[in-house]
Parts: structure tokens; C-alpha cells; sequence
């Protein structure tokens, strides 16, 4: 493998000191960087690389809720420059220029707004910074709908390959996301269970406790359904629904993935009322803690606005091994929990032999995303007892990664991430297709729900949503897992 470099940009932004550099610190603790490996902080402020640091340090010890030791974080340490950029000057880049060493793979992380991605790019463009090798890597959001998610597309298609751009979507590097390929692929009583002929229907949830955290400009103007559904949950509905790739090769896994997203059905104007529930929190309690409603959040600038912060929808893959499964999504901030999960839920047996009053329950199959990453298995057996011959209990078959003896920690998403970028494995990183097709699909949902005038209903911080998100599933005989 090529020398390696590391360029991030947004270096002083939330996403940095939260996620990617403690996700870097984690794996340079481990031995995981190449020993070579130097990083570039880029932001536009002036400071010296020390003053960096020193602030890097004190944000991530708050952010990591521990103590960072001293000759890990010296070690560490070593290896980032800070080079201030300020883009609205002319040869922006100079000094990073001057910092790239051509012979070497250089990857560039872009950690800041969508909308410097292709200003950047142009940029290094004209600042001579795109001589070597190179890869880039995009935070999400890639464009707000299908038309600027394209712009976004070609413009970074115009300095780097196809096959060099990872856009991320931080859920693929979740340890139990990876898991739903093995858990499918690598079991064979799972993968042959595995269509409309045995699944009732499938949920996937993901509830989050926090609010907005202090985003309202750009969470505003996106809402759950842009912020979360478009990325996060299509990417999971596909590794449910995909069927098996040839090879774990990105191509192979993106184009198992895209057929998905290209089967769902569109919903319109008739059937959006009965398939979408959309809602925004009010005032609400915590696990004790009162928090403000969601006009009331810090930065608040449209006391009027209607963006939903949760979206429950009743989806179908319109192909031959799902015809017919309902999947239901469902996402909100400010639920009473974190909760990431998907639900198998099988079909009632045919025919019960077992007698009045016994009846067996339909298997299910939890996946646990987090917290406490692991796998439920509900299955029926008999009580042990000589008193009732044939009487039946359901009995959780639990598996908990956490137990795992190899390791003392989950990863967390960016690690797995980060190391797949710099060793140049992009299975985990999402094509072009994929997303342009989920903003087709996630383009004509939110085109009908104005259309139709869908009502923006107000739940309760601290609840799970408005109640109409129960209508959503009870109407059709069943309920929500959490
Ligand atoms: C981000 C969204 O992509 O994912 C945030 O922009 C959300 O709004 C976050 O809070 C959730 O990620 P996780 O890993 O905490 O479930």
C-alpha cells in the first residue's frame, strides 16, 4: 500500500472533535494507523498547530466522557498540522499545497457544509493540491433533493473518479449493520426464512433522545425524513431487503442494494394519508428532565415552522421475495430512548396441532442496533413439566456482542470507516446510484405530502411519537416492538 496522508476539512467543527478525531485517537491507540500516516487539520481560523491540539484535546476528553492519557495522546498528537484556509481568499490552499507530498495517497475528508464541497474541490483544483493519488471522502448530507445531490455528483466527479469518492453514511460502520451480511449471508436457516413466505412484516426504528443539539439552521430546513430516512433507514431497509451480493465487493453490494431502492413503491397523492405519519415534539419530560418543545430549541428562527422531527411510514419493496411484507419505518428525536432496531417478525404456522389454549407464538427476530448491540431470537419450546404434557412457553435465545471475548469495546462507526477509506475498501461507503435513487423515491413521498397537506401532528417530548404513528400499524392488526 502507498504512503498515506490524511487532510480534514472542517477540522474545528462539531462532527471533528465528536467523532473523527477520537475515532483516529482510538485507532493510533490500537496500532491500527499506518505508522506513517500524517494528518492536516484544515479550518479557517488562524492558530498555531499547538493551540489546536490543546483545544482538540480538551473538546474530545468531554466528548469521549474520559481521561485522555498522556503518551497516547502525545503519540497522537505528532501526528496532526494545523493549516489555517481561509476559502474566500485567493490560493486558499497555499500552505496545504506545500504540505502535500505528491508521491503519497492523499485522502481528503471534507467535514464541513455540503455547500464548500464543490468550492473546495475547485479550489484544490486551482491550488495544485490534486497532482497525486487521491481519494475524498463526503459527509452526508450529498445534496438536499435529487437535482443537487446530482450537482453535488458531477461537480466532485470532475476532480476525482468514481471509484475514489466514499460518501459516508456513518450507519454502515456500525458494528450489528455489518453483522445483518453475516447474520443473512452466513447462516442458512436464516437466509432460506427469508422472504414473503415466512415474514409477516418488518419494522425498523430508530429513536433518538436528543433534540436538534443546537442545529437548527440546518436541521430546519431538512426535517426527519431528509436528515435520517433518506440515508440512515433506506440503508438498512436495503441490507434487509437486498438479496445475497456475488462477492462483498462494493459493486456486487451497491448494486444488490440499488435494485431495492428502485422497487419501492412510490407512495402519491391517494395513498400518502394511510402509508405516512409526520410530527414535530412539544414541551415534554426526559427521563426526569424537562426539555423545550421543538420551537423553543436554541436558535429557533421560524417561531411558525412545520419541519417534522418524526416520521413513521408503511413501505413496500415491490419485488418478488417482498411482495406484500410491509415494512414500517419509524424516526423521531426526543423519544424516551435511544433505540436503533429492526424486527423480523415471522408468520403465524398454518395449522396448530397443539391443543386449545396452546397456541405458539410467531417467531421474531430482533435486531439490535443500539444500545446493547446484539441479536434476539423468540422461539417457542415446551415447559418442562410432567404435569402438562404439551404446554408451550416463547423463550428468548439472547446473543450479546457486548459479551463477545475478543473485545473490550463496540467500535464505534468512524473507526471501521475511517480504516476501510485509508486501506481503499469502499464497500461500506455508499455509490452514487444509491442515494440519487433514494432521493427519487424520498423526493415524490415529500412532493405528495405537500400535495396532500399532511399534517404536521405535535407529540410530546418523551413519548414515542404522535399517536397517529400507532394508527399506522394497529390498523393493520399489528404494533409497534418498542
Ligand atoms: C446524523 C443525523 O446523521 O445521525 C443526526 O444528522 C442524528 O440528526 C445522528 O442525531 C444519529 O446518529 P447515531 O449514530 O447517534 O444514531
Amino acid at each position: 500500500m502507498s504512503k498515506i496522508d490524511l487532510i480534514i476539512f472542517g477540522a474545528t467543527g462539531d462532527l471533528s472533535a465528536r467523532k473523527l478525531f477520537p475515532a483516529l485517537f482510538q485507532l493510533n491507540a490500537v496500532g491500527l494507523l499506518p505508522d506513517d500516516l500524517r494528518i492536516a487539520a484544515v479550518a479557517r481560523q488562524h492558530q498555531d498547530s499547538a493551540a489546536f491540539q490543546n483545544e482538540l484535546r480538551a473538546k474530545m476528553t468531554r466528548y469521549m466522557r474520559q481521561d485522555i492519557d498522556d503518551g497516547a495522546w502525545q503519540a497522537f498528537s505528532e501526528r496532526i498540522a494545523y493549516l489555517t484556509a481561509d476559502f474566500s481568499e485567493p490560493r486558499a490552499f497555499e500552505g496545504l499545497q506545500a504540505w502535500l507530498d505528491d508521491g503519497r495517497m492523499n485522502l481528503f475528508y471534507l467535514a464541513t457544509p455540503p455547500s464548500l464541497f464543490a468550492p473546495i474541490c475547485a479550489q484544490l483544483s486551482s491550488d495544485g493540491c490534486l497532482n497525486g493519488p487521491r481519494r475524498i471522502v463526503l459527509e452526508k448530507p450529498i445534496g438536499e433533493d435529487l437535482a443537487t445531490s446530482g450537482e453535488v455528483n458531477e461537480t466532485i466527479g470532475r476532480y476525482f473518479d468514481e471509484q475514489d469518492i466514499y460518501r459516508i453514511d456513518h450507519y454502515l460502520g456500525k458494528e450489528t449493520v455489518q453483522n445483518l451480511l453475516v447474520l443473512r449471508f452466513a447462516n442458512r436457516f436464516i437466509n432460506s426464512q427469508w422472504d414473503q413466505s415466512c415474514i409477516d412484516h418488518v419494522q425498523i426504528t430508530v429513536a433518538e433522545k436528543v433534540g436538534i443539539e443546537g442545529r437548527w439552521t440546518y436541521y430546519d430546513g431538512v426535517g426527519q425524513l431528509r436528515d435520517m430516512v433518506q440515508n440512515h433507514l433506506m440503508q438498512l431497509l436495503c441490507l434487509v431487503a437486498m438479496e445475497p451480493p456475488n462477492s462483498l465487493e462494493a459493486e456486487s453490494i451497491r448494486d444488490e442494494k440499488v435494485k431495492i431502492v428502485k422497487a419501492l413503491r412510490p407512495l402519491d397523492v391517494a395513498s400518502i394519508k394511510d402509508h405516512v405519519v409526520r410530527g414535530q415534539y412539544s414541551q415534554g419530560v426526559i427521563g426526569g428532565q424537562s426539555v423545550p418543545g421543538y420551537l423553543d430549541e436554541e436558535g429557533c428562527q421560524s417561531p411558525e415552522s412545520d419541519t417534522e422531527t418524526f416520521v413513521a411510514i408503511k413501505a413496500y419493496v415491490d419485488n418478488w421475495r417482498w411482495s406484500g411484507v410491509p415494512f414500517y419505518l419509524r424516526t423521531g428525536k426526543r423519544m424516551p430512548d435511544k433505540v436503533t432496531e429492526i424486527i423480523i417478525q415471522y408468520k403465524a404456522l398454518p395449522h396448530h396441532i397443539f391443543g386449545e389454549g396452546e397456541s405458539a407464538e410467531p417467531n421474531r427476530l430482533v435486531i439490535r442496533l443500539q444500545p446493547n448491540e446484539g441479536i434476539e431470537m423468540a422461539m417457542v419450546s415446551k415447559r418442562q413439566s410432567l404435569k402438562d404434557k404439551l404446554s408451550l412457553q416463547t423463550h428468548t435465545l439472547n446473543f450479546d456482542f457486548r459479551e463477545d471475548a475478543d473485545i473490550d469495546r463496540i467500535p464505534d462507526a468512524y473507526e471501521r470507516l475511517f480504516l476501510d477509506a485509508i486501506n481503499g475498501d469502499p464497500s461500506l461507503f455508499v455509490g452514487r446510484e444509491e442515494i440519487e435513487e433514494s432521493w427519487r423515491w424520498c423526493d415524490q413521498l415529500i412532493k405528495a405530502c405537500e400535495e396532500a397537506r399532511l399534517t404536521v401532528n405535535s407529540y410530546q417530548a418523551g413519548s414515542w411519537g404522535p399517536s397517529k404513528s400507532e394508527l399506522l400499524i394497529d390498523r393493520d392488526g399489528r404494533s409497534w416492538h418498542v
